[in-house]
């Protein structure tokens, strides 16, 4: 099976960002971890950042036919804006989690609509680097009880 982790805008600087709220985790840590915990699991993953929204919008367009199963997306700031990013979602209509290293929910009121939550699978927030993790474990049981 083929996961596709997607990071949206400003989490390239992740470890410097803010990181009483973000953590010291940078992109490349999560990402390794991630590799590791797919390998272990046959898992075939894929990480993609992107500060761009058209790119991010492309390359979720993109997996309509590259082979993707599931999809674990940080929309990150676009997940309180982007009605594209959340269209490309509902056009490829894989299956996604939806994950924040924050609590969104215990931050500004701006950031507590999401755009993404009412398509998603589930939704993982508040744990750091271990956001990441958990979702992508949580694929990893879906895919195995599913044979
Ligand atoms: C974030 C939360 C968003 O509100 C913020 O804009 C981000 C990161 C998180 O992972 O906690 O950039 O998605």
């Amino acid at each position: 099976s083929a996961v596709l982790v997607v990071h949206g805008p400003n989490l390239n600087l992740l470890g410097r960002r803010e990181p009483e709220v973000y953590g010291a985790d940078t992109l490349a840590d999560i990402n390794a971890r991630l590799a590791r915990l797919a390998a272990r699991n046959d898992v075939d993953l894929e990480t993609f950042q992107s500060n761009a929204e058209h790119e991010l919008v492309e390359r979720i367009q993109a997996t309509a036919d590259d082979g993707t199963d599931w999809i674990l997306i940080n929309p990150a700031a676009f997940t309180h804006t982007s009605v594209a990013i959340r269209d490309a979602l509902a056009a490829v209509a894989l299956p996604f989690i939806e994950i924040h290293l924050s609590n969104p929910h215990r931050r500004e009121p701006f950031r507590h609509r999401s755009h993404f939550s009412d398509l998603a699978e589930g939704v993982v927030a508040g744990l750091g680097a271990d956001s990441y993790l958990l979702a992508l474990q949580a694929v990893i049981n879906k895919i195995n009880a599913s044979g």
